[in-house]
Formats: C-alpha cells, sequence, structure tokens
C-alpha cells in the first residue's frame, strides 16, 4: 500500500483485495456488542470536512473510534479564508498537532493531492471526496458490498446509471472495478458523460434498457444539482423516465441483481422507493460496510505494518 489514499488507482489488484479481505476481517467486531479494537490507540485522525457529508463524516469518525485513535473532527464550511490559503494554514495547524491520518473532502478536485505532495504534513492522506474527481473508499465499499453478494469481481458485469459528469463515486468505481477485473458500462444522457470518457477503462451506452438485462449490479448516481449550473437534460420527469430505475425496470434487471446507490438519494428521481427498499437493494448495507471498509483502510494505511 502507498501512503496516501488519494485515487482508487492508487491501489493495485493485491492492495485493493488486502483491503477487502481486512474489511472482511473487521467487519466482525461491528457484530460485536463491544465493537472496538485498540489497535490505532495513540494515533490521531483529522476528519477535514470542507464540504457536506452525512454518511462519509460519520463513517469515518465511526471506523477510527472503532479502532480506538483519537479524533478530531474539524468542519470548515463557511470558512471566509480563500481556499488555498485555508488548506495550507489548516494542514499546518494540523501538523502542530501531530495528526497520524488526515481524512479530507472538498469541492476542489485535486485538493487531498496537494494536501499529500506538499510537505505541509507529514501523516497519511485519505480522499474522502475532492470535487469531481474521486472517492476511493466509496468505491472500495461499493466493491465489498458487491463481492459479499456476487463472490469474485472478475468478469462481473457493473452498470453505472446517471450524473457520471459530476460524480467522484463513478470515475473511482470505474478504476477500481476495472482493476478487480469488471466489466463496467456507464449510462447516462450524452450532456452528463465527461468528455474524454472514451479513455476510461469501461463500456458507455444511453440507453438504460438495452443494457440492464445483462447486470449483475446496478449503481445508480444522485442528480448533482448543486453543481449543475446549467440545463442538463429537459425535466425531472424526462430523466427519471429515461435513466431512473422504477418498477417497469425492476421487471428487466436479472432476479440476482444487485441495486447500489452512494446516497444520499433523489427519491422519485433517479431512483424510485420500491428499486430503493426493495429485496434486490444493499443501499443500507453499503453504509454498513462503509464503517468496515474504513476501518481496514486506516489500519493499512496507519498500523498494518507494525508489529504487535
Ligand atoms: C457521494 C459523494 O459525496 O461523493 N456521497 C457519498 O459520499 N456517500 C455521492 C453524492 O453526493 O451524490
Amino acid at each position: 500500500m502507498k501512503r496516501h489514499l488519494l485515487s482508487a488507482a492508487d491501489l493495485s489488484r493485491d492492495d485493493a483485495l488486502l483491503v477487502l479481505d481486512t474489511a472482511e476481517e473487521l467487519a466482525r467486531v461491528s457484530d460485536r456488542a463491544v465493537k472496538k479494537l485498540p489497535t490505532l490507540r495513540g494515533r490521531t485522525v483529522v476528519n477535514l470536512f470542507f464540504e457536506d457529508s452525512t454518511r462519509t463524516r460519520i463513517s469515518f469518525e465511526a471506523a477510527a473510534k472503532r479502532l480506538s485513535a483519537d479524533v478530531i473532527n474539524f468542519s470548515a464550511k463557511g470558512s471566509s479564508l480563500s481556499k488555498g490559503e485555508s488548506l495550507k494554514d489548516t494542514a499546518l495547524t494540523l501538523e502542530a498537532m501531530g495528526a497520524d491520518a488526515v481524512v479530507v473532502r472538498h469541492s476542489a478536485s485535486g485538493a487531498p493531492h496537494r494536501l499529500a505532495t506538499s510537505g505541509w504534513i507529514g501523516g497519511s492522506v485519505v480522499n474522502a471526496g475532492d470535487g469531481t474527481h474521486e472517492h476511493p473508499t466509496q468505491a472500495l465499499l461499493d466493491a465489498f458490498t458487491m463481492r459479499r453478494h456476487l463472490g469474485p469481481l472478475t468478469d462481473r458485469r457493473v452498470i453505472i446509471v446517471g450524473d457520471v459528469l459530476h460524480s467522484r463515486v463513478a470515475r473511482s468505481n470505474v478504476l477500481l472495478l476495472h482493476t478487480l477485473g469488471a466489466e463496467v458500462t456507464l449510462v447516462a444522457p450524452p450532456t452528463l458523460l465527461p468528455v474524454g470518457v472514451e479513455t476510461w477503462p469501461c463500456a458507455a451506452a444511453y440507453d438504460l434498457d438495452s443494457v440492464l438485462p445483462k447486470a449483475d449490479a446496478v449503481m445508480m448516481l444522485r442528480v448533482q444539482r448543486e453543481r449543475m449550473g446549467a440545463a442538463y437534460f429537459p425535466s425531472v420527469r424526462e430523466y427519471s423516465r429515461r435513466y431512473g430505475l422504477h418498477a417497469g425496470r425492476l421487471g428487466v434487471l436479472p432476479e440476482h441483481a444487485l441495486i447500489l446507490h452512494p446516497g444520499p438519494m433523489n427519491r422519485g428521481l433517479e431512483i424510485t422507493a420500491e428499486a430503493a427498499d426493495g429485496a434486490r437493494s444493499v443501499i443500507v448495507e453499503q453504509v454498513a460496510n462503509g464503517v468496515s471498509v474504513r476501518m481496514a483502510v486506516l489500519y493499512l494505511l496507519l498500523g498494518g505494518s507494525e508489529p504487535g
């Protein structure tokens, strides 16, 4: 494993499998009455969130606490400093406090990379979502969830549907699933596919109904309206009809296929209640698995190489 986790591309196939296998072991701790291991006692993990988050922030917090690390939550939202300044000043403060790991979410793509390569801090940097770029621990928890149900992901068909353009989840998933040997197809209206998507290690399609029947898993993406300055599709109704996962489409999806969504969901837009709450949905499991996967990441970055 590298010292930082900035991109899903930082993980070799062996690294990725090590994280997933370690998470599988650590998941047993979460099933116990006392959900705690002493592994990271005396280490400090800082959650540095410059952008809104519900599950990712509490998931990292729970993960660090279950490994007995000291956790400092820093929510930088509302800071009046310019981004560059605030990032550097904050980093120097964290370094002075002796942070062993900094988990960072930022609206600017590349902010975690900047932190990791600036020399401002000595600890490990974990990217918890940067702009429209990457969200590697989300991809790891998605792979973990799929692997639990489907077995090894080699040659499994995963469809990622919706607002790929603004989605750091999609990019990290494409990279990680490719590393793990899965076949990924992105499905979106042409306006919501990023420029250069043909260079990504996946296929792309515009028609959801033609790819659904062969899917082993379908991952619905949130339509990120807060990142949309212009209109990317004619109307909500039109989007739901062409790209939403609704009752009509559930019949076309194979019986064994899983339904994933990273959350937060726009119910009624990209996914209906029948799809989100039905038997094939693993959306709530994704959240639970997120804690085990983030425990594995923190353990491997901070404590895994130390004897005892
Ligand atoms: C995602 C994110 O913030 O990148 N959510 C998450 O981390 N669970 C996806 C989203 O916001 O749509």
